[in-house]
Formats: structure tokens, sequence, C-alpha cells
């Protein structure tokens, strides 16, 4: 998939870049983005959402992968960026992201992180719940502003992958509920407000979404509301988010929908509820991530330790794990796999691969169909994008890997990879004869 090949001394090539010589130069654990392909999956919900003529806003979202040169790209493309943190905020801002197409989220997004934004003019804040609604509108006033607000409302709708399911009450730390009141008392509340400016609703009903019937249902309970309260308080939004979500194909069980299925599927419906309930059609903005990033991921690990239990199982260990990519532990997530130093070479045996971590959880693969291997092998795995290198963390104290870019032909270091003095950057060590 993407620009991924297979040259002729049988190494996978991605963007052209022979990924084993990647390895040799950067180290493994390596993570390599395929910048093509980020590129081609923005440009494929932006050019959706040209076709059916409606003012849109793709904004990528930045939890599933941020560094200085992701959002760059994002830039480049023309995206928009949904931040959740003061982090995130800052390396968009260093990044010299426009703020004014920026969109600040969270649940408890600290005063600080509030004052910060709002200095820095982003472009709306999706307010998430009353406390932030009243903080925000005291802390705008105090810095002479009238941000831009979204308000987040949980539909009542669960979707996940084939699945959606309707919740009589939302159980969700997130959003204002739509179904027992609170966001019409919320949007009344919003309203009234001197320092804030309304500029509509937001709505982010699941991840790794495989069907259209979600977000449709979802739309036709929104615009039910938006009717009556247009009727009410003559209330019209100008911006209609419908969040992130769209699935990727990880493994080949997954049958995500192009980009252009879904985008359809929302604007018909929201179309159709505009004509029904004669409201004007507004903005509609999304907020994918791992659509963006997801399989533009590839890790390379160096192969080590083998462990084979006759009649069980043959483990092969490999040089990272859940420090890298904790989602197989999490969420007993699946990847495929290959070894990338001899591509056309049939899998033998089913082994399982495992991860460096003091830990028995933390496997990456439990089924993998592999030639045998040796110490001087490497493995990729696919589709490690998105809430790959974003959710690594230290455990063991293991460094973080290197992230690469490739590009025809090309390679870039974008981050690089921590050093045993970066792990203990932050350690202050005890003084000597002084009280703890
Ligand atoms: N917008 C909002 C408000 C969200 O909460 C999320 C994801 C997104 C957009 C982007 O969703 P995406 O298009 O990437 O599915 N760590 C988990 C995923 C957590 C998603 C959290 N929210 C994983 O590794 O699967």
């Amino acid at each position: 998939h993407g620009t991924s090949n297979i040259n002729e001394q049988n190494h996978l090539t991605i963007g052209g870049v022979d990924t084993i010589s990647l390895a040799r130069t950067y180290g493994t654990p390596l993570y390599i983005y395929d910048v093509a392909l980020i590129r081609k999956r923005a440009r494929a919900f932006k050019e959706a959402f040209r076709q059916h003529g409606v003012t849109a806003q793709v904004a990528y979202a930045s939890k599933a992968f941020s560094c200085l040169a992701q959002v760059q790209v994002m830039k480049e493309e023309e995206m928009s960026l949904d931040v959740v943190s003061g982090g995130e905020l800052y390396t968009a801002l260093a990044a010299g992201f426009p703020p004014e197409r920026i969109h600040f989220h969270g649940n408890n997004k600290s005063k600080e992180e509030i004052a910060y934004a709002l200095r820095e003019n982003v472009g709306c804040f999706v307010v998430d719940n009353d406390y932030e609604l009243q903080l925000l509108n005291v802390m705008a006033a105090q810095q002479q502003k009238k941000p831009n607000i979204l308000l987040r409302m949980t539909p009542g709708v669960e979707a996940h992958t084939h699945d959606y399911i309707l919740t009589g009450q939302e159980d969700s730390k997130f959003g204002f509920d739509l179904q027992n009141g609170q966001a019409e008392t919320a949007l009344v509340t919003a309203l009234t407000m001197q320092h804030l400016t309304v500029l509509g609703i937001h709505v982010h009903i699941g991840s790794q979404i495989f069907e259209c019937d979600g977000f449709v249902v979802t739309i036709q309970k929104l615009y039910e509301a938006m009717a009556t309260w247009q009727q009410r308080y003559e209330f019209i939004p100008t911006v209609l988010n419908l969040g992130g979500g769209f699935g990727i194909r990880y493994t080949e069980e997954d049958e995500p929908l192009e980009p252009e299925v879904y985008i359809s599927a929302m604007m018909d419906e929201v179309k159709r509820c505009c004509a029904h309930y004669e409201l004007p059609l507004p903005e509609v903005w999304i907020e994918p991530g791992r659509a963006i990033v997801g399989d533009a991921g590839t890790t390379i690990y160096a192969i080590g330790s083998q462990k084979a239990i006759p009649g069980v199982r043959h483990y092969v260990a490999v040089d990272g794990g859940m420090s890298d990519n904790i989602r197989p532990a999490l969420y007993s997530a699946q990847y495929e796999a290959m070894i990338a130093n001899r591509a056309t070479e049939q899998g033998t045996e089913k082994v399982a691969i495992a991860g460096k971590c003091c830990e028995s959880g933390d496997m990456l693969i439990w089924d993998l169909p592999l030639p045998a291997v040796t110490d001087e092998d490497f493995l990729a795995v696919f589709c490690t994008g998105a809430y790959g290198y974003a959710m690594a963390n230290n455990y063991n104290r293991l460094p973080r890997p290197a992230v690469v870019f490739v590009e025809n032909g090309h390679e870039q270091l974008v981050i690089r990879r921590e050093r045993y003095e970066d792990v203990m950057a932050l350690d202050v060590p005890l003084q000597q004869g002084a009280p703890v």
C-alpha cells in the first residue's frame, strides 16, 4: 500500500527509500512515515468536501501523531488542526501553524492552557462542560477577547467499527448530554455570554468506524434538536463539527470506506436535514487523526532472542514493544508485519512477536507467519502511524525511537532517538546530607 515496494536486494522500500538502510542509519526501533500517503489522505478528505460544494475544514487530530514536521506537512496541505493540550498547541505554533485554524479540545483544559490559547488567538475552543464555559467567559473578559466556541455534545450514539449503539443515557466524561437537556441549557447559557461567540456544535461518536450509519443517525438527532433551538432561541449554527473516527485497514479483516464515502453520506444527510427543517447549510468540519497518518507509519524493529516452547508457541523478540506501541497491550489491537530484509520470502511458521519490556503482556502480534529468522533480520510492522509514537513512553527507561519522514526517494529525520541522557534529563539527584 502507499508507496511501499520491494527493491532488487529484496528489501522493503517506502517512499523510494530502503527501510533497511534507514534502520542501519538511524537505528531501531524506527518509525518511518510515508509523507506522500499522508498528503494523499489529507487531500482525499478535502476533495470530498469540494465535490459537495460546501465550506469545510478538515482538522487533523494531532493527538494521533504530533511533531514539528507533521504539523508542517498539515500546514502545507492547508489543513486545520485539532489540539487537546498546551503541549500540542505549543508544537503547532512552533511549526508556524496559523492559529485561526487551530481548534482547542479537551475535557479539562487548565487555566494556564486557556490563557495561553486566548493569548495566541486560536480559531475556536471546543467547550466540553459548564465549568469550562464559565471559566472561558471570565478569562476572555480579562484578556478583552471574544473567542469562537463550539459546544461539544454527546448525542447518545456510540460508533465503533461495524456497529453503532444508541444509548438512552450517555456515560461519557465528554461533552453536554443532548438527551437530558444539558446541551440545551448549555446553549442558552452560552448565548447570553458577553465574551463568547457561539459558532456551532461539535460531536465525536467514536474511533475506527467502518460504516456511515452512526454519522447519519447522529446528524438526524442533532437536527431534531437544532430545529427546536432555532424556534426557541433563533439559534442557527454556523458550524457543524462531526468529529473524527474514520477507520483504517490494520489487517485484512478491516474494511474501511474511502474518505469520499463517509463525507458523501454525511453531506447527503446534512443537506436533507437542512431542507427538511428549512435551515441554512452550515460549514461542516471534521477531525480525522488515524485516517490521515495511521497507514502512513511503519515501525522497523531488529529481531533478537527467540524462545520456542514445543507444541505451545514460538516467541520471537524485537528491540521495542509496548514502549513504542502500546496499542496491542492496551486494546488487543492487531497488526500485520513482514521481514523487511527478505521481503518476498513466504512465512513457514506462525510465531508470536514479543517486545522487550518486563511485562508478559508486552506482545506486538500473537500469530504472525514468518520464515525462519535470526538476529540479522528486521521486522516491519505496518499501520503504526496513529497513536503509536504519540502514546510511546519510557517504561523500563527505554529511550523512545527515532522518526523519519520519507518522500520521493528522500529521507529526513524528524524526531531524533532519545539517548540515556534524555531519559534521565529531568531527574534531580538527592542532595548529600540534606533531609528529603
Ligand atoms: N476528535 C475527537 C474529539 C477525538 O476525541 C478524537 C479521538 C479524534 C477527533 C480523532 O479520532 P480518529 O480519527 O483518530 O479516530 N488511542 C486510541 C484512539 C483514541 C481516540 C481518541 N479520540 C487508539 O489508539 O486507538
